[in-house]
């Protein structure tokens, strides 16, 4: 982490007062900052807080939204939650895996690919998220030609 970037992360640990109590909220902070917690970030964190990395660690691991690596540059999340499910998201997640070169969970330079629980869009099942944007009733077709209009947008 550069000593830029510490002092950031320092803030943001601040904002929330350093209350242990408040990890989620300044996890998420992180992760809209540098899109990931790194290592050093969890370290940073335990010692701010006055917590074990291990605390801190379990919390990252535990929720999918806290990511470790450095993300792709475009982040492609599609909902695996029941209404999608119930609507094809198995085989759209299958399309998408073989159209973008990356497995659900994985990351290349140009993509993460990631799975969500709901993004309150059930009533347009299936439903996918590019890079902060919603769509729904995403088909095969159409998420090929999502992919191209948002990924060049
Ligand atoms: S179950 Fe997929 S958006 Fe709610």
């Amino acid at each position: 982490m550069s000593p830029q970037d510490r002092e950031i992360a320092v803030a943001i640990i601040r904002s929330f007062d350093a209350r242990p109590e408040m990890l989620i909220q300044l996890l998420h902070g992180f992760v809209d900052k540098f899109g990931f917690v790194s290592n050093d970030a969890v370290r940073l964190i335990a010692d701010e807080l006055n917590v074990s990395r291990a605390d801190v660690h379990g919390v990252v691991s535990y929720y999918h939204d806290f990511r470790t690596e450095i993300p792709g540059r475009h982040v492609v999340k599609i909902c695996q939650a029941e209404a999608c499910q119930a609507m094809g998201s198995r085989k759209l997640t299958e399309h998408a895996e073989q159209r973008l070169g990356v497995e659900l969970h994985q990351d290349s330079e140009a993509i993460s690919l990631e799975p969500v629980y709901c993004l309150g869009n059930c009533a347009c099942a299936p439903a996918v998220m590019i890079d902060g944007k919603t769509w729904g009733r995403v088909t095969s077709d159409r998420f090929d030609a999502l992919i191209a209009s948002e990924m060049d947008a």
